[in-house]
């Protein structure tokens, strides 16, 4: 997968993502519950894909900036949040277009684990944060990579492709499985502070019929993603 794959799947990808368990009952409910009060507070909504965090950070009051890769996604987020919605094709991998200091939170949905190197990416998010602002994100959860993938080492960094069905098209994405220390090493080496680690359930509104039976314990909760509400030093 080249960073910009989602070129070639964005409208299967975004119907997944509006209506989908992972997205719309599990993943952005938590992250907007880790955001918490957002009022007026300016906020890089980073891999914005759509942007149905961006629009949700937006009806909450935030005064919302987004950026993806994929030129794609980014047409469809302008969709969404209108033609004067601030929104720019940007690769977290490369320098942004964005000041020094110019954001209170930056939230990062799904897309650091495409990425191998973290160093120059959260270097720059730390760079456009102001000092105590927020870095808030999920990533696939590392422990389900040595379930999924029992014949590879959970210590190593390691490219792995899944397919999935979206929409009703196949699509293969590609990730960058690493360990739990080498996040919180790269968190630590590019100046954020881990203020919370997140292993949230879904959402209480999820339709029971969504719910796989076999995935879900007794609390309720189950193993998909890992949030992180990070703070700039
Ligand atoms: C799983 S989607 C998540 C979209 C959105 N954050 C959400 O949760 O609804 C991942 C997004 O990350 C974007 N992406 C992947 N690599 C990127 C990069 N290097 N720079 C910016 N965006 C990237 C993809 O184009 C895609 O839109």
């Amino acid at each position: 997968m080249t960073a910009t794959d989602y070129d070639n799947f964005a409208d299967a990808y975004a119907a997944e993502n509006e209506s989908g368990l992972f997205n719309a009952y599990y993943e952005r409910p938590a992250m907007l519950r880790l955001a918490d009060d957002v009022s007026g507070r300016r906020i890089l909504d980073a891999g914005c894909g759509s942007g149905p965090l961006s629009a949700a950070l937006r009806a909450r009051g935030a005064v919302v900036t987004s950026f993806d890769v994929s030129a794609a996604m980014v047409n469809l987020a302008r969709q969404r949040l209108g033609e004067d919605a601030d929104l720019h094709v940007a690769d977290l991998s490369k320098p942004l277009p964005f000041a020094d200091a110019e954001f209170d939170d930056v939230v990062a949905s799904l897309v650091l684990h495409y990425l191998e190197d973290w160093s120059g990416p959260l270097a720059e998010l730390h760079r456009v944060l102001k000092p105590g602002g927020r870095l808030i994100l999920s990533v696939m959860h590392p422990a389900g990579f040595p379930v999924t993938h029992p014949d590879d080492d959970y210590f190593a960094l390691t490219k792995y492709s899944e397919d999935y069905i979206m929409d009703g098209q196949t699509v293969w994405l590609t990730f960058w499985h690493r360990p739990l220390h080498a996040m919180s090493d790269a968190f630590a080496a590019a100046g954020f502070r881990i203020v919370t680690i997140s292993e949230p359930p879904p959402s209480p509104d999820t339709p029971a019929e969504m719910l796989p039976p076999d995935k879900v314990k007794g609390s309720g909760s189950f193993m998909c993603f890992l949030f992180f509400v990070l703070e700039s030093a």
